[in-house]
């Protein structure tokens, strides 16, 4: 059972805490109360185990191969967190005994995870516990907890190991190879993991502070060594109402990490830097450590976001803190050679793999809101750009064509061959987005597009943005098809984001997105060449630019964009879609759990069926509008009306990606309620009260999603070609939303209601913005009220 209201006082809205132990449901809130800083996840397991536990820790960037037949996967790296407790010999676990006042909460303001009852044994002994923990946004490498144990009714022997473990797998996939432990002093452990074909090195130091009613407990502990295990075990007699308290400090490094000040690398090194990184944080201890990473959440994001929202639903406010504070613990702000996992940190879903999730659903968010975040999330990209040629040429393409799934950047493609089981067949089904998804390289040049409109980072363009628009749109032009029959260049056999459509012609996203980055790039080469040419002499080193100029230019104008239907407006998704077998789709729509289609067809059967996965034709339509290409697009109300209804009635929204880009369009067409209603479903499928929504991890895209709704959905916000646009479509249970955005390197501020709008420009450097079409200009502050300007 979640509950969102125990925060109070300045706490509030700003709790998610789980009221019941359900030993069949710790998937739920080891995923969304997850701890992490971009640097590493800590999935917030129990401390003492449960059967259906999953225990991770992740570091990002560590990937590492399996198998020879595996792709490669982010490796759970060993565990610190469990603590294996007995009490009076007898092992301590909330499956025995009575437990009372059970609470585990996230508070999202300090990021601190933190677990509360009190627990009568089954000899009848009353204890209460409460446990602590956090990862440190102040020192990436550091994990803090903290355990209190107080007998309140007996004398007990209270004994708990803990140390480190490396038994740890992912699902069975064994990462590692067994490397040295050691306990100094009687105090500190450390082991050292290796991956086994990436060969990264990772060092894992722990160290205890043992207090008894404040004292410095000075019972030595005693020292074990298993395999791939080294821990310590104390014993301890408490009487009642003595005070156990127990600190455990623990940093992660890796021989991957880009903070190391050693020239030359060796594993020694790394053991030494670990060693002493611990021993300073020990000699502060966990209040200092606490109070540090505090203030770092406090100063880094929660006063810098600025966001509020005066909602009749309290929740709507604890949902966009939710938000905020998982888009922080993914992105790893850190190192722009990593990326964002579909799943954050939080779970092995995906295998830690970055898709289109990131630069269409996630990215928006830091470009707009943190852009030296968007920047190093874009590097990564460009960093992938080999692994992208790579893969063009091995599939007889020039350009670049960037991975559906990317990990490491020079692994190229890493999307897995074989899925879930086809019920028909029985056997595992084939993947094909790796082959035939094709889409994610135009959505990488709109994402940087995008970002240098908001930004106007030229730098990062001249750096890196403008090699990789005019690459991906050599992919295309290698890629296009022509059909003497109709005259026209078609993209055949691909998969758009509808995934439901397998194997599809002129999936009009695609189409549409290609002929845009065609677009893009003969824009950027014609102002480049007038006025920055030195930039175009320095890419012919990598490719002949001329000739990739005139071949966008010859074949952009006759690629085949799929028109609305003359009697209804509606674009057809593809070639087939609309001449499919449409079903009542009642049963699905209505689900409780998703893709339950799958239970009464295969993929085949699905790809037969009028049937959509997620928002296709609408994400296009919703894209493009910010573009200048929008004349190309047929983007009229009407057109934007008949689509989202039609569509909307045919899609299941089985992926978590889908209801936020509906949500935006419900609002662009005026349809509030609607718009609404999405929002909220798209902000339930992580923290909505369904215990199974999780397991797997949260859902990266979809927590982006939250805060795309909301500032381009209910705001309005848009920058189109370059002009800042705000059309606000407030929900009626929104009296209030204020939020800042940075705008061509400016933060500004925005605050809303239904009459009144306020903009504050923190540099006092003039801008140009339209409001519900009027144009105004501010260079401080302007207050607007919108009954005067719409009446
Ligand atoms: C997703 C694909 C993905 C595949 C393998 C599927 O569930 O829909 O996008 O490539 O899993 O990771
Ligand atoms: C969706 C894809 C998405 C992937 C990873 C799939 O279920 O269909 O669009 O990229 O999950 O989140």
């Amino acid at each position: 059972m979640i509950s969102y209201s125990r925060g109070k006082g300045n706490l509030e809205n700003w709790v998610v805490s789980e009221e019941l132990f359900q030993p069949d449901s710790l998937g739920k809130s080891e995923a969304i109360m997850y701890l992490g800083n971009g640097y590493m996840g800590l999935r917030s397991a129990a401390e003492e185990p449960y059967m259906k536990e999953v225990r991770n820790l992740f570091a990002n960037g560590t990937f590492n191969k399996a198998g020879e037949n595996e792709v490669t996967e982010l490796p759970n790296i060993a565990d610190v967190t469990r603590l294996d407790i007995r009490i009076d010999g007898d092992r301590f676990s909330l499956e025995f005994g009575k437990t009372k006042e059970y609470i585990k909460q996230l508070n999202i303001k300090t990021a601190e995870l933190m677990r509360s009852f009190v627990w009568t044994s089954p000899k009848g002994k009353v204890l209460q516990f409460e446990f602590k923990r956090f990862v440190s946004l102040d020192n990436l490498h550091l994990i803090g907890m903290k355990m209190f144990v107080k007998s309140l009714t007996d004398p007990v022997h209270i004994s708990f190991d803990t140390g480190i473990d490396a038994q740890m797998s992912n699902s069975g996939a064994q990462h590692f190879l067994e490397g040295e432990r050691r306990i100094f002093d009687k105090k500190d452990i450390q082991l050292i993991q290796t991956t086994r074909e990436s060969k990264i090195d990772v060092v894992i130091s722990s160290t205890h502070k043992v207090f008894v009613n404040d004292v410095e407990s000075i019972n030595e502990p005693e020292m074990n060594m298993a395999r791939r295990k080294v821990w310590l075990t104390y014993n301890i007699k408490l009487e009642p109402n003595d005070r156990l308290e127990v600190e455990k400090l623990t940093t992660v490094y890796t021989s991957r990490d880009n903070d190391l000040d050693f020239t030359e690398y060796t594993t020694r090194h790394l053991r030494e830097k670990s060693l002493s990184d611990l021993r300073n944080c020990a000699i502060k201890g966990y209040e200092s450590n606490f109070q540090l990473h505090k203030e770092a959440w406090n100063n880094l994001i929660w006063s810098s976001y600025e966001l509020e929202i005066n909602s009749e639903n309290p929740y709507d406010l604890l949902a966009l803190r939710f938000s905020l504070y998982h888009l922080t613990i993914m992105a790893p702000a850190h190192d722009d050679r990593m990326g964002i996992a579909a799943k954050g940190l939080s779970g092995e879903g995906y295998k830690g793999h970055s898709f289109w999730d990131t630069e269409i659903f996630i990215l928006p968010f830091f470009t707009f809101s943190n852009p030296a975040v968007a920047k190093s999330l874009l590097t990564y990209r460009y960093f992938c750009l080999e692994g992208a040629r790579k893969k063009a040429r091995e599939n007889g393409f020039s350009g670049a064509m960037f991975p559906w799934e990317s990990a490491w950047p020079p692994d190229g493609e890493v999307t897995p061959n074989l899925g879930d089981i086809d019920i028909v067949t029985g056997e595992p089904t084939k993947i094909w987005s790796g082959f035939i998804e094709q889409h994610i390289s135009a959505d990488i040049a709109f994402a940087i597009y995008q970002y240098f409109n908001v930004t106007a980072d030229q730098e990062f363009m001249n750096h890196y943005g403008y090699e990789v628009i005019f690459d991906t749109a050599n992919f295309w032009v290698s890629r296009l098809e022509w059909n003497e029959g109709k005259q026209a260049y078609h993209i055949n056999n691909v998969i758009g984001p509808d995934e439901y459509k397998e194997h599809v012609n002129n999936n009009a996203f695609t189409n549409y997105m290609v002929f845009f980055n065609m677009k893009l790039a003969i824009r950027y080469y014609e102002t480049l060449m007038k006025e920055k040419p030195s930039i175009l002499k320095k890419l012919i080193t990598k490719f002949d630019m001329n000739k990739a100029y005139s071949l966008w230019k010859a074949k952009v104008g006759k690629i085949y964009l799929p028109q609305p239907r003359a009697e209804d407006f509606v674009i057809p998704q593809d070639d087939t879609y609309l001449t499919l077998k449409e079903i009542d789709l009642t049963k699905y729509k209505n689900q409780k759990k998703l893709r339950t289609i799958y239970r009464d067809y295969n993929s085949e059967q699905i790809n037969a069926i009028q049937v959509t996965k997620q928002a296709d034709i609408l994400l296009m339509l919703y894209l493009l509008n910010q573009t200048f290409i929008s004349e190309a697009v047929p983007l009229s109300n009407a057109v934007k009306e008949a689509n989202f209804y039609y569509y909307e009635r045919k899609t299941l929204h089985d992926s978590s990606l889908s209801l936020s880009t509906h949500s935006i369009l419900a609002s662009e067409i005026g349809d509030t309620d609607l718009a609404y209603s999405l929002f909220r479903k798209a902000t339930e499928v992580d923290l909505g009260p369904r215990m199974d929504t999780s397991d797997e991890g949260i859902h990266a895209a979809s927590i982006g999603g939250i805060w795309k709704a909301t500032v381009f959905g209910f705001a309005g916000v848009r920058v189109v070609d370059g002009k800042l646009r705000i059309n606000p479509k407030l929900p009626k249970q929104w009296r209030h939303l204020k939020f800042k955005i940075h705008w061509q390197g400016q933060p500004i501020t925005l605050v809303l209601s239904h009459t009144t709008f306020s903009i504050k420009v923190e540099n006092k450097k003039k801008i140009e913005f339209e409001l519900n079409n009027h144009i105004y200009e501010c260079d401080d502050v302007l207050n607007i009220d919108f009954e005067y300007i719409n009446g």
